[in-house]
């Protein structure tokens, strides 16, 4: 059995209308039938489109979302049906690390204090004295001096923030880290060496992580296995290096063809896959295969009318798509959609990346740049990136730090035992987005 197993997970959000009366209107299909296993010891890469339900995925396995349906199995105990306080244990095991990591950490508390939270609420260390002495362990592994006890959040740079955030999971002893989106906050430099520092502790305590991410090129760098998610499902989940050396789904064929190569030979020659119309909303996804509108091999009737399952295609390489071998074989020619090459003018036009966040993201990690830069960061000594994060801290306004952090502080100012999962809920709560909400979705 798998240290972590997802069984036909569904979250759906309920629209709701009127002023008196909240009547339900529909529903958003944020996770609409994920199964996946996640082996102890390795990192599962999630990656898609945003508003693509990776979120709220990560966040129904700690029960921070009601599941719908499914079952959550964490070392053999269906945490789906856990009473409450039992689940409150159990959260111990599985920890979060947040893509923002200054509006997760309470700006009032100093560091010991934030890492003494979650421990005292779930037990761990007899005294203060012998959780700070754990502490400065764990801040020695992630690579920050154990004078950082006293500090402040707004003292640290994004890096070293992130690196207290997740001081902050491994105090409690995890079995399981989600990481949503944990570099994609941070410059590419400073994204390089909080992934390898990820890696470092994996090998060093055995962890297991599901990382979250929309850049291909930082999830490939980590996983062990890669699944892709297209509203609300997975369409293809492989080990990493099949997936990225033959994607058989079209949908990460279209997403892989976006990647330019670091090579300039091969780059002169890549292909892109345009893909034609808009994103649907999970609110209405498609009928039959839900990419069949803006499938480029989408055949008729078939791919409009039957979900395709997530079947394995040899190898443990599993896909959504009822003409994979035949797309592989090249005996499906494109219905729509156009192949041209990647170094054409204009091919950035692609909808795939239409979206602000994609763009935004485009701007501050260029994809290329990435896979390249992490191995030469490894060999960077811990401390000496602290110091170039140190330096960069100094640039930080704390005035703004301040300001954005307040709400995290509000809700952070609960003193029952259950602070720590509750702080984490309302963190996780921020961020979802006010342009998201039900009504907004129709
Ligand atoms: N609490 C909620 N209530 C209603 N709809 C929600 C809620 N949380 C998320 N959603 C919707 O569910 C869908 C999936 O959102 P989610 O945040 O999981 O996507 P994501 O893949 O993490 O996106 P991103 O890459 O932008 O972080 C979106 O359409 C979002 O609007
Ligand atoms: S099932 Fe049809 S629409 Fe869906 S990915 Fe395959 S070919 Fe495209
Ligand atoms: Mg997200």
């Amino acid at each position: 059995m798998s240290l972590l197993e997802l069984d036909g997970v569904k979250v759906h959000f309920p629209i709701k209308k009127g002023l008196l009366f909240d009547r339900t209107v529909g529903h958003v299909y944020a996770v609409d039938g994920v199964s996946l296993k996640v082996e102890a010891g390795e990192t599962y890469g999630l990656v898609g489109e945003s508003g693509c339900g990776k979120t709220t995925l990560g966040r129904s396995v700690l029960r921070l979302v009601d599941i719908t349906e499914g079952s959550v199995v964490l070392d053999g105990t269906d945490l789906a049906k856990l009473p409450g306080e039992e689940m409150r244990r159990f959260r111990r095991r599985l920890q979060m690390v947040f893509q923002d990591p200054l509006g997760s950490l309470n700006p009032r508390q100093n560091i010991e204090s934030i890492l003494s939270e979650g421990m005292i609420a779930h037990g761990i260390g007899k005294d203060q004295e012998e959780r700070r002495e754990k502490i400065k362990a764990i801040l020695d592994k992630v690579g920050l001096p154990s004078n950082a006890l006293a500090r402040y959040p707004h003292e640290f740079s994004g890096g070293q923030r992130q690196r207290i955030g997740i001081a902050r999971a491994l105090v409690l002893e995890p079995d399981v880290i989600i990481c949503d989106e944990p570099v994609s906050a941070l410059d590419v430099s400073v994204q390089a060496q909080v992934i390898n520092l990820l890696e470092e502790l994996q090998e060093e305590l055995g962890l297991t992580y599901v990382v979250i991410a929309h850049d291909l090129a930082v999830v490939r760098h980590i996983s062990d296995t890669i699944g892709v998610m297209y509203l609300g499902s997975l369409v293809e989940e492989a080990p990493s290096d099949a997936l990225y050396a033959e994607p058989k789904h079209p949908y990460t064929k279209a997403l892989m063809s976006a990647v330019p190569v670091p090579d300039p030979e091969v780059e002169d020659k890549r292909e892109r896959i345009l893909l034609t119309g808009d994103l649907p909303s999970p609110a209405n996804p498609p009928s039959g295969c839900r990419f069949h509108t803006r499938c480029p091999w989408a055949q008729a009737e078939r791919c409009a009318t039957e979900r395709p399952e997530l079947r394995d295609v040899g190898g443990g390489h599993r896909v959504a798509c009822h003409y994979a071998e035949d797309i592989a074989s090249g005996k499906l020619r494109l219905t729509k959609g156009e192949v041209v090459s990647a170094t054409r003018e204009g091919v950035e036009d692609n909808p795939t990346e239409d979206t602000p966040e994609a763009e935004a993201a485009e701007a501050d990690a260029p994809a290329a740049e990435t896979p390249a830069k992490i191995p030469a960061q490894a060999e960077k000594p811990a401390e000496k990136a602290v110091e170039a994060e140190d330096k960069a801290a100094t640039a930080e306004e704390p005035a703004k730090a301040e300001g954005k952090a307040e709400k995290a502080a509000e809700a952070k100012a609960s003193p029952k035992p259950e602070a720590a999962d509750e702080a984490d809920e309302a963190v996780a709560a921020d961020e979802a987005k006010a342009s998201e909400e039900p009504e907004k979705a129709v």
